[in-house]
């Protein structure tokens, strides 16, 4: 088989889980495993990080909570997407916790309390300047009062996303910070939530502070940087390496165009390379004008555009032999490009690139388990 690979290192997971719980002292860890896991399974993440103690997870949809309790996960299992009514059922009967982050929400438990229907633990999701979902931060207050009014449960938790931690000026985000501690100021005379949390990845690295007693992180898990500018970085190591297979080698002429729109044509007499990987995989479309894979130590040119399901590589007077493998991004025995280096120079962020890779032909191996 000729398959896209993902290699995921399990014990390199287990390396950044270790700095990030260093980093963060008392607070509890939980783990961002939606999206499949950033594009890296969140059900073998998942159970990984369980087995060193980690004990939450979030997700965003009741399917990605439900894979993971189908998958024997026992922690406690968050869920960031807007509540459904048919969510409510499902999250109840399997211990799912979710959010409250919009007034609709609060209808909906009041008519199911209303019904004598049992209710989900919930955290609630304040606005403080995402404008995404959250109860506007002015009105956790009154929110908050309202349910306990109406229902009688507390909420396990309280919690903002910040949208700036990650850049260099951090002034949005604290300021995000202070309205959102303002919330939590309001609602302390009415009832006590176990979890207090706002940290992401880029928090982490930049905002010591904003810890309380609880972390949400993703990407630094998989070894990615969230963004280059990080005033406290961690020496995370990347989980993933994305391999493909060379299926064809071949001799090209000087000038022979290469790939869709005929615009790559070596100067010289090369060996190419056919290698099965394409966008339809998460190769990034972007990445043939500059882009280059790793391949015995050494970084080879991607030769035009990338297809669909494959890409060339101009291998120069190197013969590579068919079956080899190159390395896309990751670190290996021979070769190291870092994802951030192509996230750059394409200008799409690690986090899309691993998160278009959810086609089914992608092979995931997992190492170190
Ligand atoms: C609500 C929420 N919390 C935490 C995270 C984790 O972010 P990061 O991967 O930057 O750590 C995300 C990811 O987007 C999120 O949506």
């Amino acid at each position: 088989m000729a398959n896209p690979i993902a290699e995921i290192n399990l014990g390199r997971l287990v390396h950044n889980y270790r700095l990030i719980k260093d980093r963060v002292g008392n607070a509890e860890v939980l783990a961002v495993v939606k999206a499949d896991g950033y594009g890296h399974g969140a059900v073998p993440i998942s159970k990984a990080l369980e087995k060193v103690g980690v004990n939450y997870f979030g997700v965003f949809s009741i399917g990605e909570a439900l894979e993971l309790r189908n998958a024997a996960i026992k922690g406690e299992i968050i869920m960031f997407e807007r509540l459904t009514r048919e969510a409510v059922p499902l999250a109840v009967e399997h211990a799912i916790t979710v959010n409250v982050s919009w007034f609709g929400d609060l209808d909906l438990f009041e008519e199911i309390s209303k019904k004598g229907g049992p209710l989900p633990k919930y955290h609630i999701k304040v606005d403080t300047g995402m404008t995404r979902l959250g109860i506007p931060h002015d009105e956790v207050a009154s929110v908050t009062d309202r349910i306990l009014d109406t229902t009688g449960q507390q909420p396990e938790g309280i919690y903002t996303h910040l949208s700036t931690s990650d850049e260099g000026d951090l002034s949005f985000a604290y300021e995000q910070k202070t309205l959102f501690e303002d919330s939590v100021d309001q609602i302390r005379g009415i009832c006590s939530p176990n979890w207090i949390h706002i940290a992401n990845s880029g928090a982490l690295v930049n905002m010591p502070d904003s810890f309380y007693n609880m972390v949400r992180v993703g990407m630094l898990f998989y070894g990615a940087k969230p963004s280059e500018e990080m005033i406290n970085p961690l020496s995370i190591e990347p989980v993933m390496n994305f391999k493909g297979k060379i299926v064809l080698v071949r001799s090209v002429e000087a000038g022979t165009p290469i790939s869709y729109g005929a615009l790559y044509r070596p100067e010289t007499d090369i060996k190419l390379g056919v290698v099965q990987v394409g966008f339809a995989d998460g190769m990034p479309r972007p990445w043939f004008e500059r882009g280059f894979v790793g391949w015995k130590g050494g970084r080879y040119k991607i030769a035009g555009r990338i297809c669909m399901d494959q890409f060339m590589v101009d291998f120069g007077d190197s013969e590579p032999s068919e079956g080899d493998t190159v390395l896309i991004w990751g670190k290996d025995d021979e070769n190291a490009i870092p994802v951030e280096e192509i996230s750059k120079d394409i200008g799409l962020n690690p986090y899309t690139l691993f998160t278009a890779m959810s086609g089914k032909r992608i092979e995931r191996i997992y190492l170190n388990e």
